[in-house]
């Protein structure tokens, strides 16, 4: 292929990863149509605590948490980034609803297939429930968002998502929304917290291998997509946790010297024997992080819903 032509980001981002001195991938190309289906399997393994976690919290204080959101406002948005399959939303857009709150439900998703899949099944459970689908990059929506109507905002961030973002992409997600939402505005976060270490390695080295099959679906993807040679059976997949960090990351570790071609790119990659790919970040919380992030963002912390074992924090942040 000609240097001239244009590589696609996917095809950037890849190339920029996997010749960087420690290989990285982005974690944002998992989800192809078979890494959203594996991480269906994830999500549903008794391992992956965040799941029943979070939906505890939403299931038992549904009302909590709603009145909470929808304090000193007559009428708002509710937006969500990354609504995925929308069970724990639903929950809380349901007892909204019943308690007659004046809304508009802002699903924010960057596969405009996800979002129908998600405002079809939405509205065969709500009929009643106002939806305004947004499908595109989280900043460009909320940007158009701003500009739209002065209304305020609720904004939903779930499932911990925040916790694949490097120190710095956090600090600037949550400065960008700091940006695009003004005083009395709330954000609800979700976040994993800090427990004991070997539930969280159960949780990303599950027995069952679906995190290392969605790890390995990622070449596989990059085979599929930027014509490369990946043999996924050269690679093994580690995780591991530093309870001081709070930092579980994963990794592929090759278990030979190889060179893989990146087709698209026309590039070689070498790898030594036991060289590794650092895959994703998911980073863990106390609640003091949460304080203080909340606070150098221009929040205030209102409150954290946190399930009876003290996994998971659904943080509510609102805007000074
Ligand atoms: C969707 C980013 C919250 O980090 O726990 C699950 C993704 N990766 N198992 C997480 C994931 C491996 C998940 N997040």
């Amino acid at each position: 292929m000609s240097t001239a032509t244009k590589l696609s980001e996917f095809a950037r981002d890849t190339l920029t990863g996997l010749t960087a001195k420690q290989k990285f991938l982005h974690p944002k190309y998992f989800y192809d149509d078979n890494g959203s289906r594996i991480f269906q399997k994830i999500m549903r393994m008794p391992e992956y605590y965040l799941t029943d976690s979070e939906l505890e919290i939403f299931s038992d204080q549904t009302n909590e948490i709603s009145k909470a959101i929808a304090e000193n406002n007559d009428f708002f948005d509710i937006i969500e980034l990354g609504p995925g399959d929308g069970l724990k939303s639903g929950i809380l857009l349901k007892s909204m609803i019943e308690s007659k709150f004046d809304f508009t439900y802002i699903p924010v998703d960057i596969s405009r297939q996800a979002l129908h899949g998600l405002v079809k099944k939405l509205s065969a459970e709500l009929p009643e429930l106002p939806v305004h689908e947004a499908a595109g990059d989280y900043f460009h929506v909320m940007h158009d968002l701003r500009q739209r109507n002065g209304k305020p905002k609720v904004i939903l961030f779930l499932g911990s998502n925040i916790g694949n973002f490097t120190e710095k992409e956090r600090i600037d997600f949550l400065q960008q929304l700091s940006n695009i939402t003004a005083p009395g505005d709330k954000l609800l976060l979700g976040a994993d917290l800090k427990k004991p270490p070997e539930v969280i390695i159960n949780a990303y080295d599950d027995p069952h291998g679906y995190t290392r099959d969605f790890n390995l679906n990622h070449l596989t993807r990059i085979n599929r997509e930027l014509d490369a040679d990946f043999q996924t059976d050269n690679f093994v997949h580690h995780a591991s946790y530093d309870p001081m960090s709070g930092a579980a990351k994963s990794y592929l570790v090759s278990k030979k010297p190889q060179k893989v071609n990146l087709g698209v790119t026309g590039t070689e990659i070498p790898f030594r024997q036991w060289e590794s790919i650092f895959m994703e970040l998911s980073q863990k919380f106390d609640p003091d992080d949460l304080e203080k992030m909340a606070m150098e963002a221009g929040f205030i912390l209102k409150k954290n819903f946190t399930d009876r074992k003290n996994y998971f924090a659904d943080s509510l942040w609102e805007r000074k």
